[in-house]
Formats: structure tokens, sequence, C-alpha cells
């Protein structure tokens, strides 16, 4: 097995939130740079950026209005160069977002699209006129706020439409000077020696050619999130997305070693069509966002590796995220005292695993004042629980001021959390037993046995409180188990025969030296996970 992305451990970083080097509050290119070190020290492979190209920040990024420069709040292209450059030097990989479902509306192709319903670039987004009584053309709804996701355009007399804000106008792939001007994109950061993309809500490009309403959602109940009253049904996932795939990939494939992530919410059996064929490959990784949407618990996150490992098709790679920078920390989902074996899992599940900056620190989402608000979900639909700051608050370099991610007298973009004095990066690193030192000594075992990133992966048991699962073949010596305790309750599992009497412990996410294992069973301590191989 020989692509780095196999073998690779993805660190996410979010941008806005790492290192502040430049003292405004909010972080930056140069910041990333300074923090080479920690991540070379941490052991991880790559990392993944979210979008630092110049955006009006409507959506801190995600409207980009020119993809192939950096925003001044992040510094420049030279920056960026020497970033990669860097990174490269501490044999770390860089992944870039690509955005290409929409733009921002002050993108000079929209401002032209927008200017005369018969600009050359008209065409280049989605406009269309209104039903005979003046609304909007169909039923499609946008994420943000659940109202409809077409915006009227009084000049030009016609809507046009929004996934997500207005102020990000979708992209018409189907026009093929769109499609080359956004491949060639990818061409222009690839040949600056970027080594991947994330592909930013792939599986919502393509939609519905002939623009039919979505069925109404009868399971919708007032409460819930107001985008999903309607179905996505021919706003997410249709037929020929997968031709959009094969476009990024063959990209990519002009280049080499290159990888392709691909951002979908999706069930593991449709994600696994997003591998494409052996003849028709797509994305290398598409995201397996299952943890972050289901329930931590023994049976589930049993029945889900079970499910996996039936559905990545043979030519494709399993992968493996707990949190980003859309959803509530997996610390805070599935409980602070769950959040080692949430570790324990991701580096030592099969597939490649991307660790959301801070949590390796075992950092919680924080929580951010009313009047500190900053996201655009949370303004437009507030309330719900669907505000996404509290998962973007600064990472905790130190227990100084401003947990050491901006200089002291500046207020950082976001909140740092009252616990960052107790819970930051260098406190982490000199105690053994902190979660730092726990996933450090993690990445350290997948590295030095080939089991953890190769071997088979098997659920032996997930009833009750336990999951109990297997990497490698049993009875050969470089088998290992995994068995995670998901109760706050003292629990025993019964080993399997090629580890009684002679099974050994490599790592407890208590971090705590040896620990008794009888004959053929073994005692897990509350919310404990272990990680065992058979003795030599
Ligand atoms: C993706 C991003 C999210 C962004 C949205 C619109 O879901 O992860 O942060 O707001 O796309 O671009």
């Amino acid at each position: 097995m020989t692509e780095w992305w196999k073998r690779a451990i993805i660190y996410h970083i979010y941008p806005r939130s790492f290192m502040d080097a430049s003292g405004d509050g909010i972080g930056d290119l140069q910041g990333i740079r300074q923090r080479l070190d920690y991540l070379q020290w941490l052991g991880i492979d790559a990392i993944w950026i979210s979008p630092v190209y110049p955006s009006p920040m409507a959506d801190f990024g995600y409207d980009v209005t020119d993809h192939c420069d950096i925003d001044p709040m992040f510094g420049s292209v030279a920056d960026m160069d020497d970033l990669i450059a860097e990174a490269h030097r501490h044999s770390i990989k860089v992944i870039l977002d690509f955005v290409p479902n929409h733009t921002s509306n002050e993108h000079p192709w929209f401002l032209e699209s927008k200017s005369s319903r018969d600009n050359p670039k008209r065409d280049w987004y989605y406009w269309k006129d209104p039903k005979p009584d003046g609304s909007p053309p169909n039923n499609w709804l946008s994420r943000f706020d659940g109202k409809s996701a077409w915006k009227w355009d009084e000049s030009t007399g016609q809507y046009y439409l929004h996934t997500f804000l207005e102020e990000q106008p979708d992209l018409n792939w189907r026009n093929p000077e769109v499609k080359e001007a956004m491949l060639d994109i990818l061409r222009f950061w690839f040949r600056r020696g970027v080594d991947g993309f994330r592909v930013d809500v792939s599986y919502r490009v393509m939609k519905d050619a002939g623009f039919a309403d979505n069925p109404i959602n009868p399971d919708w109940k007032p409460g819930m999130d107001p985008s999903f009253r309607v179905t996505e049904q021919n706003t997410k996932n249709t037929a020929d997305i997968h031709l959009f795939n094969r476009w990024i990939r063959e990209t990519a494939d002009e280049f080499e070693d290159k990888v392709t992530i691909g951002e979908m919410n999706l069930s593991l059996p449709q994600l696994a069509r997003h591998y494409g064929s052996p003849n028709w490959p797509e994305f290398h990784l598409p995201f397996n966002f299952r943890l972050i949407f289901s329930a931590w618990e023994a049976r589930n996150v049993g029945a889900l590796i079970t499910e996996f490992e039936a559905t990545v098709p043979e030519h494709g790679w399993p992968n493996w995220v707990l949190s980003n920078h859309d959803q509530p920390r997996f610390g805070t989902r599935a409980g602070r005292e769950q959040a080692r074996n949430g570790y324990l899992f991701l580096l030592t599940v099969r597939g490649t695993p991307t660790i959301y900056y801070g949590d390796e620190l075992g950092m919680q989402s924080v929580p951010v004042p009313q009047d500190k608000v900053q996201d655009p979900w949370e303004l437009l639909s507030p309330g719900l629980g669907l505000g996404r700051d509290p998962v973007r608050t600064p990472m905790r370099w130190d227990a100084g001021p401003n947990a050491g991610f901006c200089p002291a007298g500046t207020e950082p973009w976001l909140p740092v959390g009252d616990d960052a004095v107790a819970l930051n990066a260098e406190i982490s690193k000199q105690d053994p037993a902190s979660m730092l030192s726990m996933v450090k000594t993690l990445i350290r075992l997948r590295r030095t046995h080939e089991v953890l990133v190769s071997g088979s992966c098997t659920v032996l048991s997930s009833t009750g409180d336990v999951l109990q699962y297997r990497r490698g073949e049993p009875d050969s010596d470089s088998t290992m188990l995994v068995l995670l305790n998901f109760s706050p309750e003292e629990k025993s599992a019964d080993l399997p025969a090629d580890f009684q009497g002679s099974a050994e412990i490599l790592l407890s996410t208590e971090m705590d030296g040896p620990h008794a294992l009888r004959n053929s069973s073994v005692v897990l301590r509350p919310n404990e996970g272990l990680l065992l191989r058979r003795k030599r």
C-alpha cells in the first residue's frame, strides 16, 4: 500500500482559529507556519485548511471572490507558497478547501452575470423566471434559513439560486465554461505544490436539471432545522453528481499523488458510490460523517464499522471523522468522559482519520454569548442549536493571555473559553497522562504497527456497553484488539481464544502504566478504552 493518503493522519485547521501571527485576533497563514513544529511533534501527516481565499466573510471564507488568491486577513499567495514549502519540510502535506457549489455574490463572475440578461456570464449561475404569480421558480429552500433558495433580482427581473446564503449564489456546472474555469483553479494550486483538496458540499453541486420541486418532508416538525421542511431529493446526490466527481478526479490525476476528499452527509451505501469504480474512479475519500450524525453507543459504532467494511468497494479506502467546523465537537456530543475513547477508535479503526484541531486536547464546544455570535447560521436560525461558533473557538496553546492564540490586549474573534488556562497544548504536553499524550502515543503506535494501517478490521462484539474489534488476522503475531467501554461503570469483557492468557496492554486511554489482565477476560474501568496485542 503506497498511497500516502491511506497511511496519513489528516489534521483539520480552521484557519481563523488556529494561530494569529498578525495580532488582529484572527488566525492566519503565518500563524499556521509558526505552529508546524507542534504538528510535526504530534505526528500528523497532512493539514486540511478551511478556505483562505479573498472573501467578504459572509460565511467566513466559504463565500469566495477569487479562488486563486489569499485574503489579506490570512496573508498572501507568497505566504501560502511559504507555508506549503515549510510544511513539506516538516513532512506535512497541504490540503486546501475547494468551494465549487457557489461563489460570493461579490465575485466578478457574479457581478457580470447579474449585470444583464445577455451578459456572456449570465448562464454561469442559475437564473430563472418567476412563476406566473411572481413567486420563486420552485420550492427549494436555503440551508441556512429554510426560506426560498431563490433571490429576486429587481434589475434583471429574474431569480437566482443560492443553496446557502443569498451572498453565495450557486454556480452552474452544466455550463462548460464554468467547469473549465473551476477546474483550472485546482490546477493553479496543484502547480503551486498543494497535495489535495477537500471539496465543499460536493454532493450538492449538480441539481435536478429540470428544477423539479422537492417532495414535502412528512417527518418535519416545528423546532427542527427549517430547511428540512422539504426533502432534498432534487438538490443533493442527484444521479449526475458522478460526472462532477469524475471531473474533479480527472483533474487531480493530471498531477502525481494528489488526494481528493468529497464533503457529503450520506448513508454509507450512498457514500460508497462516490468512490466510483476501478474504470471510473471518483473521490479518493468521500468523507464519512456517520459518527457525527449518529449516537456514540457500542452497538451503533460496531454496526457502522461492519457496514462500512462491507460497503467500501475493493478499490476504495475507508475514512472516519469525529468532529469538524460545522458540528458540535465530539467531546461535547459524546460527553467529556468518552472523548478519549473516540480518539482511540479514530486512530485504530481501518481508514484515514481526520482530527479536528483542538480535539486532541479534549477541547469541548465553547459557549458563545449572544452578543458575540458571529455565525450567519445562528443569526438566521437562532435558538435551534445550529450555530457553529462554539466549535470554532481559538486553539489553546498555553496558559498565557488569550491562550497564546493572539497577543495580550487583542480580542480574539471568538472567546477562548474559561477552561483554557487548565486545558491547553503546553500543559498537556507536560502531562504524560493527558489526552494529547494519548493521541500522540496512538499516532506513534499507528506508525510503528503496520497492522493498524493495513490490517483487516472485524467487530468481535458490540453488545452491552463494550465494543471489541480486531485489527489483522486471528492468530497472527501482529493482530491487535481494541476494547471500548462506553459506560461510566466498570465492565468485564471476554477475550477471543488467541488472546487468552497471552494478552498485553499496549495502551489504555487512562495512560497509566500496566493494568492487570485475567486469563480469559479483561476488566475495563469506567469509560476506559484499551489497545491490546498478543504477548510475544
Ligand atoms: C460546507 C462547509 C460549511 C459552509 C457550507 C457552505 O458545509 O463545511 O462551513 O458553510 O458548506 O459553503
